[in-house]
Parts: structure tokens; C-alpha cells; sequence
């Protein structure tokens, strides 16, 4: 379903240039849970965000069902992101000054859906994470971990089929931690596709199938 084939990343910064991610090859399978392990700066959110169409390769291929998407054009990756990804951000982005439905229900915008059910599918979604109470509360009036919930619950209001999550398990504590695990293998059993990045060396759930262990760019053993 996804396949990543001889990747390198560079970044500018000022007049460095870092490498990010060099010869990186990677499949991944329809319905597959993919772990993404690594230290600091080894790469793991620069892939995400490739697979995701948020940044592009530098040089190497990027396949979604043999189609090149390293190639299209901007225009045809938003639709894209918004109809097949759900996005678990590690600083959640939240929008402050919008209440926890109103952000959860955010990528509805674009799609023309009424307030009235934006609102209905943000407060079913808050319901099965636990935080009806906090629907009307602002972002900023979110604890960390309620934060992150919402950060979860926006990236499945599209009803996504690949999930992408940046180090989800950071800040949230343990009850919440099950509850996600929940949520998780019930979207696996959906045939969700999930990609979890995390600096975390054992995987984090034994929902777990494959991980893929980042050092410095690269992947060890190399695949
Ligand atoms: N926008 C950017 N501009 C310049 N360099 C960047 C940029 N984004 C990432 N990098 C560099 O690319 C390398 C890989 O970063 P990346 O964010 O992918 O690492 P990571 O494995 O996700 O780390 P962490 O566990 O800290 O989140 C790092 O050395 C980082 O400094
Ligand atoms: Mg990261």
C-alpha cells in the first residue's frame, strides 16, 4: 500500500544542510500496525511526514497504491491528506480560541458539512474518548493529555483509513493510555492502516506488527 523506496531528506537550515533520512526503503501493508522506533533526530517524524504528504523526498519514490505522489502537485495532495490521513501531531496543533468539538471537528470545514452535524460527529467522538465534559472547553483550558485527546480525536473525524501518530503516548498517563490502546485496536480491526513514531525502543503495544528501528536517517537492519 505504501511503499518508500530509496528516500533521502534534506533540509536547509540557513546555509546547512541537514540530512535527514538517507536511502531509507520501507513497504508497508493495508491494515498493517508499524511501529517507528528511534532516538532523537533519527528521523522518524521527517517519514511521517513524508508518507503523510506534508513534506516531500528529496530524491527516491514515494508509492500509495502505485501511484507517485512524491510528484503531484499541491493541489492534488490536500484532497488527498484529507481524505485518506489522520494526523496525530507530537505538538498536537491545536487551535487556541476553539473549543475541544470545534477543533475535533475542524477538517469538516473544508468538506461543507453543516455545524450543526460537524458538531453532532465531534461530540459522538468525544464521547468515546471520555471528554464529553471538556466539549465546550477552549483548547488553552485543556490539560496536556486532554489535549492530545482531542489531537486524537480530530485525526478520526474523517474516518481516515491510515493513521499517522507522533509520539502519542508522551504526555497522556495511564488510564488514558488504555483508553487510546482501545481506540487503537478497534481501528485496527476496522482495517485501519496505523503508523506510530515514537523514541520509545520497545514497541509500545502489542498491537504492534512491524517496526522499523531509525538511527541517524537510516533504518537498521536495513529493509
Ligand atoms: N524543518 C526542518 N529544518 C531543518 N532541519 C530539520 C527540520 N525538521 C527536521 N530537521 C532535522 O532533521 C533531523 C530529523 O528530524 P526528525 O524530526 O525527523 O527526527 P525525530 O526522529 O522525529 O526526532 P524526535 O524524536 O526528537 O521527534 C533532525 O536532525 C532535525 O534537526
Ligand atoms: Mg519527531
Amino acid at each position: 500500500m505504501i511503499s518508500i523506496k530509496n528516500v533521502f531528506k534534506r533540509y536547509k537550515s540557513g546555509k546547512i544542510y541537514v540530512k535527514a533520512l538517507d536511502d531509507i526503503s520501507v513497504n508497508i501493508e493495508k491494515g498493517e500496525f508499524v511501529f517507528f522506533s528511534g532516538p532523537s533526530g533519527s528521523g522518524k517524524s521527517t517519514l511521517l511526514n513524508i508518507i503523510g504528504c506534508l513534506t516531500r523526498v528529496t530524491s527516491g519514490s514515494y508509492l500509495l497504491e502505485d501511484k507517485q505522489v512524491s510528484h503531484w502537485p499541491d493541489h492534488f495532495l490536500s484532497p488527498l491528506r484529507r481524505e485518506r490521513f489522520g494526523f496525530i501531531f507530537q505538538q498536537f496543533n491545536l487551535v487556541s480560541g476553539y473549543s475541544a468539538w470545534e477543533n475535533i471537528a475542524l477538517p469538516l470545514i473544508p468538506m461543507g458539512i453543516s455545524q450543526k452535524e460537524r458538531r453532532k460527529k465531534a461530540l459522538l467522538i468525544l464521547e468515546n474518548l471520555n471528554l464529553t465534559t471538556r466539549a465546550d472547553f477552549m483548547a488553552q483550558e485543556l490539560s496536556g493529555g486532554q489535549q492530545q485527546l482531542v489531537a486524537i480525536g480530530r485525526a478520526l473525524v474523517n474516518n481516515p483509513d491510515i493513521i499517522l501518530a507522533d509520539e502519542p503516548f508522551s504526555n497522556i498517563d495511564a488510564r488514558h493510555v488504555e483508553n487510546f490502546e482501545n481506540i487503537l485496536g478497534n481501528l485496527k480491526n476496522q482495517g485501519k492502516t496505523i503508523i506510530i513514531a515514537s523514541h520509545f525502543h520497545e514497541p509500545i503495544t502489542k498491537l504492534v506488527d512491524k517496526t522499523f528501528y531509525f538511527e541517524n536517517g537510516s533504518i537498521s537492519p536495513k529493509q
